[in-house]
């Protein structure tokens, strides 16, 4: 039927996110990012990963999880088996936030305001993708995949299903792997990052 062409999930996804583009009311900050950084993947894929918002390099690029984190984040996905190209990578937060310092663009983590106003965004763009098993990387993606602030530590490596019936993996995310101070706590952590990816892979195999 006529309807079905409107629905298909590609097209959607181009319309949900010229449909961001085109919003007047974002938050005031975001009017200092160089574009939109919209989710990339297929449509459909098994994985669908959410991160907190693009940094610098993603501001630059257009793309999720290009930068630092990007880079960790394909090489721990790389050691688990996953293939980035076939899962779905998006962000809670669709603008970089950042405070203009003398030659640097510092990064500034989003508060409860900015998740909610990208989160009606963030859930029709997993809607559309359909994937069995969300992976949210680190505090703000949980929150905007459940609307409630919850501690990482107590939720990660483990399914939990969302208030709207959404099957949940929280982890960490690779910035706070990038951030460890010492050489064993990242050797550790970034292991256990690994194999909560492998555990989330097992998940839609
Ligand atoms: N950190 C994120 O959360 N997302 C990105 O896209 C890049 C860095």
């Amino acid at each position: 039927d006529l309807f079905a062409a409107t629905e298909d999930p590609a097209t959607a996804l181009r319309a949900l996110r010229e449909e961001l583009e085109r919003r007047n009311d974002l938050p005031p900050w975001a009017a200092q990012a160089t574009q939109l950084v919209f989710g990339e993947g297929p449509p459909g894929a098994p994985l669908l990963f959410v991160g907190e918002q693009p940094g610098d390099e993603e501001d630059l690029a257009g793309k999720p999880f290009v930068g630092p984190a990007g880079r960790l984040f394909d090489k721990a996905l790389l050691e688990a088996g996953v293939e980035r190209p076939q899962t779905y990578v998006t962000n809670a937060v669709k603008h970089f936030k950042f405070k203009p310092t003398g030659r640097r663009r510092l990064h500034q983590s989003p508060d409860a305001g900015d998740i909610a106003y990208y989160r009606p965004f963030l859930k029709r763009e997993v809607e559309l993708v359909g994937p069995q098993l969300v992976v949210t990387l680190g505090a703000t993606a949980l929150r905007a995949m459940t609307g409630k602030p919850l501690p990482i530590g107590k939720n990660r490596g483990a399914v939990m299903t969302s208030p709207d019936g959404i099957r949940l993996f929280p982890t960490v995310h690779p910035s706070y792997l990038l951030r460890l101070p010492d050489a064993e706590s990242k050797t550790r952590e970034y292991a256990r990052f690994v194999g909560e990816l492998k555990a989330a892979r097992r998940e839609v195999a």
